[in-house]
């Protein structure tokens, strides 16, 4: 058997995006999650982790006296487990850059918008606000530019005139489902990775994101 992929999932919710690479080792992924860490305790995705049988840690950010000694702190229990990639899987927090540094090329995170567009938050109602009528999610490489680093694969959903910021999230939510695992394949199984800052797909600098097929507007 292939060796597998060492994961650690930073989570702060209900961990939805976690399910869905917990549901990938079961089928095709590569990956093995050797921790779900979070920032908060009642986070439902530490449930979802235990059901599954992975390793739980919670390291409370208010025990501490500021972002350095948390994110020191959080990069010491990461790297107990040796991962070979970090997923941001909602993980609700800023990292700092001695923190990013620390996992270089190997750290993903999702963000809910076709980045470069909302990097931040609210993103499904800022896209309905500016009259978007595409919008979706990335997978990216972390750098310290706050969800600014370098693009590995998209997926685009349409934006339809009666959606609310909940009902166009569900629906981008369910995607996210599909390109996060998608895009840990390709890091574990080595077509992906980063050097510098520049994301390499099978040998040649990516020059844009992988894209995902539209969801067909129904
Ligand atoms: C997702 O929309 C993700 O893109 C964003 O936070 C949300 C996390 O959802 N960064 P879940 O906890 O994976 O259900």
């Amino acid at each position: 058997m292939k060796k597998k992929l060492p994961l650690v999932v930073l989570i702060s919710g209900s961990g939805s995006n976690l399910q869905a690479i917990i549901d990938g080792t079961n089928s095709d992924l590569p990956v093995e999650i050797r921790a779900v860490i979070s920032n908060k305790t009642e986070a439902y995705g530490l449930e979802r982790a235990r059901q599954a049988g992975i390793e739980t840690r919670v390291l409370d950010h208010t025990q501490f006296d500021g972002r350095d000694s948390y994110d020191l702190a959080l990069g010491d229990i990461i790297e107990e487990y040796q991962p070979g990639l970090v997923i941001l899987a909602g993980f609700m927090r800023i990292l700092t850059p001695s923190l990013v540094k620390r996992f270089h090329g190997r750290m993903y995170n999702i963000h809910p918008s076709l980045l470069p567009k909302f990097r931040g938050l609210h993103t499904h109602e800022r896209a309905i606000e500016a009259g978007e009528t595409v919008h979706g999610a990335s997978v990216h490489f972390v750098t310290e530019e706050l969800d600014g680093g370098p693009l590995v694969m998209q997926t685009k959903v349409p934006v339809m005139p009666e959606d609310s910021p909940d009902t166009l999230a569900a629906r981008v939510l369910k995607r996210e489902h599909l390109i996060y695992p998608a895009a840990i394949k390709l890091f574990a199984e080595g077509s992906v990775k980063m050097e510098g800052d520049t994301v390499y797909h099978n040998g040649r600098p990516l020059e844009s994101p992988i894209l995902l097929e539209t969801e067909k507007a129904t």
